[in-house]
């Protein structure tokens, strides 16, 4: 089969912010998408680059003292530094203020005025009289024309999704200076994007966007589209159109544009065809994966313009929702960010990755960074499933076998049933469901540890070292985590370059899946991924805490009266509920008659609970199946008192039904207590 061509961007971030984990989510996602086809053979190139102009830009320059140009350098390499820690492997990453965007922007724009796309006229616009500035639609608030939501930036609505003119705010103000802003007429050139409706009603119907996102454009499209002022006058930091003075693109013409000279720039050193890929008639593929705030510029500014010049349109367009952390949202004026570095200090970049990889799927849904999941989720899947199985296996292959695996598989239907996994697994990653693929590698992983707790190689290597069939087991085991380590290897690269080292295997491609390996000699096992700490999520929120006042306190570019609400370092992390939630849970007094250990479960202890009698004067008894087990001795249990929640839907575990949930406090370990309620409770009474 002849390779997929395939090119893939991520959206710009500017240069007038640091990476924070938004755009780490974005670049997550991408790369992982990027490796998989990598890893599958198929010929993919990931570029992006920063979005260096605008009017911030200039600003900020301006406040540090220092040049636009020096400041862009800067920012530049701070950004690339953030990707590269978490992992992000850019094909190119470049900059919109490079010779490359601007030729192709002039190009572009020159072909648009040609095809007379461009109309030009003079209209009246905001300007700061303090600043002496037009005001950029971001600096200047006020309320919604159309929803009347209050300080609402010039451009967009956050609260009714509503684009307009910042002339049509209600009571304006400049952020820059307070001041009120002043009308005053100028020059504008504008692109005719009414003229493309048709052929965006067509393109954005054509699989090229997701349903909902198709869904959201019609209503667009049906509204009526607005000519497209793509002009901003001196000072602007950006590129001064073509036979004009004082007239420079807005940020937003040249950006998109600056993934093709991102692109270029990659074409003039590997010595790739820039046409190949961006000529109306490519065959290659064009993906740009995008936040769900900028859809508008990517599935009808750009493809318009694209057509228009001469170019051909993406494939497709690949909208992602937004991060929260611990369900509130993330905002730079509010400072509720955490930066990519300030997360780097603290966790490995993986922990994320895989984090993200567990929730994505291909929707335009938000996405919680909810960090005690986030930390329990880690430490139960890679450390506690996956890199269990190969730690488990190792040991006794090195000690008993020289390093060599067997010839042999003691589970070989298991081994199979993995590698049949791997079609639907490439589909789940092809289709940008990593939740999906991630459960069900996980589910293998769970059989895998399960079959080898079943066979226990530690109690037949206990007789002798030696057993050929404990060999066979761990045989077994070490295949097991090669392929899902091959699974799982777009998500977590750097583990799967450890893995590749212990198991003394070449870089594994996605078609190593079908191969076994037996009779191979193995490396010694060195730990591939160690536990999140709950004290490094705390410290690393602590220090994201420390920046936002930091910034708040430097950053004249901002709005005068920063609101700071101290959102991340609340210690202990707690998730409000609504009243009508906590209403539901129905707390009872339960007396525990009977507790036993559960075979083969070394958390747990098996409750029967007693909740007194119902109506009819029959005893109400639950099973329930508690991870008490470290704490506890069956034996002391018997009699006690205990609180449960009592209309918890039954469960059913691997051991059984488990009907209730009864309730404990404590680290963990020796210290978990039953909560006892007093004396004088009576086994069914409700706590209230
Ligand atoms: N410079 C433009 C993009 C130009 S593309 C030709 C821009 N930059 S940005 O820095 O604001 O955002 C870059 C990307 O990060 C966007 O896709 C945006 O949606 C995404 N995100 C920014 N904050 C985000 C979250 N909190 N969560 C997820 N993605 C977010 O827009
Ligand atoms: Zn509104």
């Amino acid at each position: 089969m002849s390779k997929r061509k395939i090119l893939v961007t991520s959206a710009l971030p500017y240069a007038n912010g640091p990476i924070h984990l938004g755009h780490v989510l974005e670049a997550v996602q991408t790369d992982i998408w990027v490796r998989f086809q990598k890893m599958r053979g198929e010929h993919c190139i990931y570029v992006c680059a920063d979005d260096a102009h605008g009017t911030a830009i200039m600003l900020r320059a301006e406040n540090e003292g220092i040049s636009p140009e020096q400041l862009i350098d800067k920012v530049k390499a701070d950004h690339k530094s953030a990707y590269d820690g978490f992992l992000i492997d850019f094909d190119n990453f470049h900059s919109t203020h490079s010779e490359e965007n601007r030729h192709l922007s002039a190009t572009v724009y020159k072909a648009l005025r040609a095809n007379n796309r461009i109309a030009v006229r003079n209209i009246t616009q905001l300007y700061d009289p303090e600043k002496g500035l037009f005001l950029a639609d971001r600096f200047v608030k006020g309320s919604c024309p159309k929803c009347k939501a209050d300080d609402q930036y010039g451009d967009n609505c956050e609260v009714c999704g509503a684009t307009y003119s910042p002339n049509d705010l209600i009571n304006p103000r400049s952020t820059l200076s307070g001041a009120t802003p002043v009308q005053r007429e100028s020059e504008h050139y504008f692109f005719k994007l009414p003229e493309f409706t048709d052929m965006l009603k067509a393109w954005t119907r054509s699989g090229t966007l997701q349903e909902q996102v198709a869904n959201k454009l019609s209503e667009w499209l049906d509204a009526g589209l607005q000519e497209w002022d793509i002009s901003r006058d001196a000072p602007y930091f950006g590129f001064e159109i073509p036979d004009t003075t004082g007239k420079y693109f807005y940020v937003w013409l040249d950006a998109p544009i600056g993934y093709m000279a991102s692109f270029l720039n990659f074409c003039d050193r590997t010595g790739t065809s820039f046409a190949d890929y961006w000529a109306p008639d490519s065959s290659a593929e064009l993906y740009h994966f995008i936040g769900k705030d900028i859809i508008n510029f990517h599935a009808l500014f750009w493809p318009a313009m694209l057509t228009d010049a001469g170019y051909r349109t993406p494939t497709a367009v690949f909208a992602h929702g937004f991060m929260t952390v611990n369900g509130k949202k993330m905002s730079k004026s509010r400072g509720t960010f955490i930066n990519g570095h300030t997360y780097l200090r603290h966790l490995h970049p993986e922990y994320l990755r895989y984090f993200l990889a567990s929730r994505l799927g291909n929707g335009v849904e938000d996405l919680d960074l909810n960090l005690e999941e986030f930390v329990n989720k880690v430490n139960s899947d890679l450390v506690g499933k996956l890199v269990n199985i190969a730690s488990r296996c190792a040991g006794f292959i090195t000690r008993g076998f020289d390093g060599v695996l067997g010839a042999q598989l003691a589970a070989p239907e298991l081994v199979t049933e993995c590698q049949a996994a791997g079609d639907e697994i490439a589909q789940a990653y092809e289709q940008r469901e990593y939740q999906r693929a991630i459960r069900q590698i996980m589910m293998l992983a769970d059989r895998a540890n399960q079959s080898i707790a079943e066979q226990a190689p530690w109690t037949l290597a206990k007789q002798n070292p030696q057993d050929p069939q404990v060999q066979a087991i761990c045989t077994t085991g070490i295949n097991l985590f090669r392929l899902l380590m091959t699974y799982l290897k777009p998500v977590l690269p750097a583990m799967a370059i450890k893995a590749e080292k212990f198991m003394n295997v070449p870089a594994l491609r996605w078609s190593c899946a079908s191969e076994i390996l037996l009779s191979h000699k193995i490396n010694h096992f060195e730990a591939l991924m160690t536990r999140v700490e709950q004290a490094s999520v705390d410290a690393m929120l602590a220090e994201a805490a420390a920046d936002v006042e930091k910034n708040s306190q430097k950053s004249a570019a901002e709005p005068s009266t920063p609101v700071i609400e101290s959102p991340l370092a609340m210690e202990p992390v707690i998730n409000e509920i609504d009243y009508s939630d906590f209403a539901k849970v129905d707390l009872r007094v339960a007396l525990i008659v009977e507790a036993a250990y559960v075979e083969g479960a070394d958390k747990l202890l098996q409750l029967t609970l007693d909740l007194g009698a119902d109506a009819q004067g029959q005893p109400v008894r639950r099973n329930v199946f508690s991870g008490i087990r470290s704490a506890y001795q069956p034996e002391e249990l018997k009699g006690r008192l205990t609180v449960m929640v009592a209309n918890l839907k039954p469960r059913k575990m691997k051991f059984g039904m488990s009907e209730g949930m009864v309730l404990a406090a404590g680290p963990g370990g020796k210290d978990i207590w039953l909560l006892s309620p007093d004396q004088g409770a009576k086994p069914g009474m409700r706590i209230i």
